[in-house]
């Protein structure tokens, strides 16, 4: 299951890409928003081939163009209230592109790292991928009307901080899955919307409306995670056992939500009333204060 860790930039592929595996490759191995942004689909547009993923590959962090590197240290999120500021709102949107270009990166680093999953599964991931680049280019666009680029602004590795926890889990795939798609993806469904709101109410419609598409294909990421992990997990296990016990540490369920919290889309998304009102009301062990916002 768990393959040889590699220096990623060793893995650089050259040459036209048509299957899974080197398309996850070229993604993580080089730097460029081009690149990374790529489609996945083979040189002619058609779909790329997975029949042979290939052996397990373990990559640590993601291969970054000058002024796109990962650093520690980025100022808060601005709080809603905050997006009158032409500012404050070009710093949502680096930090909300940057969240969309991460998830990308991790749909590639776990198509690398579990070849032998369900082919419904792998290609499940590659279509959430995709749907992570538009939504970056989606968010880079407003960030470019603003004046401002992604390398303005310092990029937290907030997602990838939490890679080794996956990787050395003991759940494997179910880690991945309750992290990426039942603690962030399941938390972006209330937090698009209410940056959503706050945009509208600054008069940028534009953007309020990239954070309505955000959300809409949040429901699908998210149902797409619960339902394999249910295919994962053992057939006795509830809903709230499955995704507690794969979820890694420190994220839990206090992490799947944000302060306004939409119980319409995780229906929609298709999880239990008793898994949704857990989530609802589950408190973070760490801390009494509500988190900023996807805070780094
Ligand atoms: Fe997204
Ligand atoms: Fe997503």
């Amino acid at each position: 299951m768990n393959g040889d860790a590699i220096a990623v930039d060793a893995t650089r592929s050259e040459g036209a890409v048509t299957d899974v595996r080197a398309f996850c490759i070229r993604l993580l191995g080089n730097g460029d928003l081009e690149t990374k942004l790529a489609p996945p689909t083979c040189p002619d547009g058609s779909p790329l081939a997975d029949g042979a993923p290939g052996p397990s590959l373990s990559i640590d962090r993601p291969v970054r163009a000058v002024g796109l590197e990962l650093a520690a240290g980025a100022p808060p999120l601005p709080r809603p209230g905050e997006l009158a500021s032409p500012e404050a709102r070009a710093s949502c949107l680096a930090r909300f592109a940057h969240h969309e270009l991460m998830a990308a990166e991790l749909f590639a680093w776990a198509l690398l790292r579990w070849p032998e999953l369900p082919a419904e599964l792998r290609h499940g991931w590659l279509l959430a991928l995709r749907d992570e680049q538009r939504h970056c280019g989606l968010y880079l666009e407003r960030l470019y009307a603003h004046g401002s680029k992604l390398d303005d602004h310092m990029l937290s590795p907030y997602f990838w901080k939490h890679a080794p926890a996956i990787a050395a889990s003991p759940h494997g795939p179910r880690a991945f899955l309750s992290a990426m798609g039942l603690t962030f993806e399941q938390a972006n469904l209330d937090f698009a919307l209410l940056y959503r709101d706050a945009f509208r109410e600054a008069g940028d419609e534009a953007s309020a409306r990239v954070c309505q598409v955000i959300h809409d294909d949040e429901v699908g990421h998210v149902a797409l995670a619960a339902r394999w992990l249910e295919r994962l997990s053992e057939p006795d296990q509830s809903e709230i056992e499955r995704y507690s016990r794969a979820v890694p540490f420190p994220l839990s369920a206090a992490r799947a939500k944000a302060r306004r919290f939409d119980v319409a889309a995780r229906r929609r998304a298709g999880l239990g009333d008793e898994f949704i009102e857990f989530v609802r009301s589950a408190r973070s062990t760490q801390e009494t204060r509500p988190r900023r916002p996807r805070d780094s």
